[in-house]
């Protein structure tokens, strides 16, 4: 999958009409350009969140009336677009089309544009509380699975539904007996739900074990499993006997429930537990190796995707690489090495050695120069940066 153009107009500070190479396209410029707004237009695309929890009243440059976002991009199949746009009366209504078919919302053309994307924050993946954990594996199975949404979504609202019964049973108000509906629903969607994690799990135990092993130059190792809170194990489990299972949990728990207020038990508590040379990684994990671990995480999501799907996603790293040392950087470039990346930093040294492609300056959301195949010598922010080929180092000339 390949994104060959995009145009956004009015979506914060950004006004680009841009050809994108296949390969890597670095968005090089100084802080508060509008760099990762240009990513966040992108993975809006994509029908997930934003990854820095935009509003949707924040969406529109505060002096337009609208934000027009433009994707073209080709599948093994065909040229596909999607055209989102959203007005500032009403930001929350926003036009979706894809390939010129109008759509209910951005999260309805989920699964199409696949994007992964790395930023800093994704350490919160090894050090964070569980539901960062919980969130990616979300993501890792509705790309490859569409009827896990429908899971997620329908367990959601049954949830919320049964946290309010049980606050109006603590106050003496609600129904008990509308209990067993919801803990009939919750033990169907829960069950589903915990199966298809517990599949991905395996993957993705294997291929980020490879990834991580790899990148540590074969001195550490790290394994992972999914911690479920229903269950002690799927082995040999049938869906049947794991959904009696599931709601055996909640009524057991139900009084206890009751007395908190909420569902305490349940697939929106469990966890991935992660492990490097045997340590429990969220505990004592160094800072180098927690980074490690989730940039492995990412590089086995995108592997997985592409060896199911047939298909390469498209990678975006949001001042991501910049954090990590050149020898992980060489190593993660290597990895995706057939996919299409598009990344964004601050010095353009960081637009590695290891490839190159298409470089453009962002300036006040605007792209002041465009490097093809970065052939030329150029000037950004003052730097001159010198890139003859494929293999020559970008060199720094700070003297200009
Ligand atoms: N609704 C909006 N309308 C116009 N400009 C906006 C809007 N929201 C944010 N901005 C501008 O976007 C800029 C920040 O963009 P962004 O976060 O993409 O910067 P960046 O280039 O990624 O910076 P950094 O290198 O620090 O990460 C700021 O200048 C901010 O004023
Ligand atoms: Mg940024």
């Amino acid at each position: 999958m390949r994104i060959t153009h995009l145009k956004i107009d009015g979506f914060k500070n950004i006004n680009v009409d841009i050809k994108v190479t296949p390969t890597v396209n670095i968005l090089v410029g100084e802080n508060a350009n509008g760099k990762t707004n240009i990513v966040e237009a992108i993975w809006l695309a994509t029908g997930c969140r934003s990854f820095r929890n935009l509003k949707d009243k924040d969406i529109v440059d505060f002096t337009k009336e609208k934000a027009t976002v433009e994707i073209t991009y080709t599948t093994n199949e065909r040229e596909n677009k999607i055209l989102y746009v959203v007005e500032k009366s009403n930001p929350r209504d926003k036009k979706v089309y894809l390939n010129g078919v109008k759509k209910k919302s951005l999260s309805q053309i989920f699964g199409n544009l696949r994007c992964i994307i790395f930023t800093p924050d994704d350490l919160e993946l090894s050090k964070g509380g569980p539901e960062h954990r919980r969130t990616f594996i979300d993501i890792c199975v509705s790309q490859l699975k569409p009827v896990y949404i429908m899971h997620l979504n329908k367990y959601n609202d049954i949830l919320s539904q049964r946290n309010m019964l049980l606050k109006e049973i603590q106050m003496g108000r609600g129904d008990v007996s509308l209990l067993d509906i919801y803990d009939e629903q919750l033990s169907d969607h829960g069950t589903n739900i915990s199966l298809m994690r517990e599949e991905y799990s395996h993957l993705l135990r294997e291929c980020a074990k490879r990834v991580f092993f790899d990148m540590s130059r074969g001195h550490e190792y790290m394994s992972l499993k999914y911690q479920s809170t229903v269950f002690e194990s799927f082995k040999g489990m049938k869906q049947e006997a794991l959904k009696e299972i599931y709601k055996e949990k909640l009524l057991s728990m139900r009084d206890e429930d009751i007395r908190m207020g909420f569902t305490g038990t349940g697939t929106h508590r469990d966890d991935i537990i992660i492990e490097v040379n045997d340590l429990n990684l969220r505990e004592y994990g160094s800072q180098g190796q927690q980074r490690s671990v989730a940039l492995s995480l990412k590089l086995a999501q995108a592997e997985i995707l592409m060896r199911l799907t047939g298909e390469s996603p498209i990678i975006l790293f949001d001042d991501a690489l910049s954090e990590i040392d050149k020898r992980r950087q060489i190593y993660v470039m290597n990895e995706i090495d057939d996919m299409q990346v598009i990344l964004t930093c601050c010095d353009p040294i960081v637009a590695l050695e290891a490839r190159i492609g298409n470089l453009y300056a962002i300036q006040r959301g605007e792209v002041i120069e465009f490097v093809d195949n970065l052939k030329k010598m150029i000037k950004i922010g003052g730097y001159k940066v010198e890139a003859i080929d494929a293999s020559d180092i970008l060199k720094l000339d700070e003297n200009k």
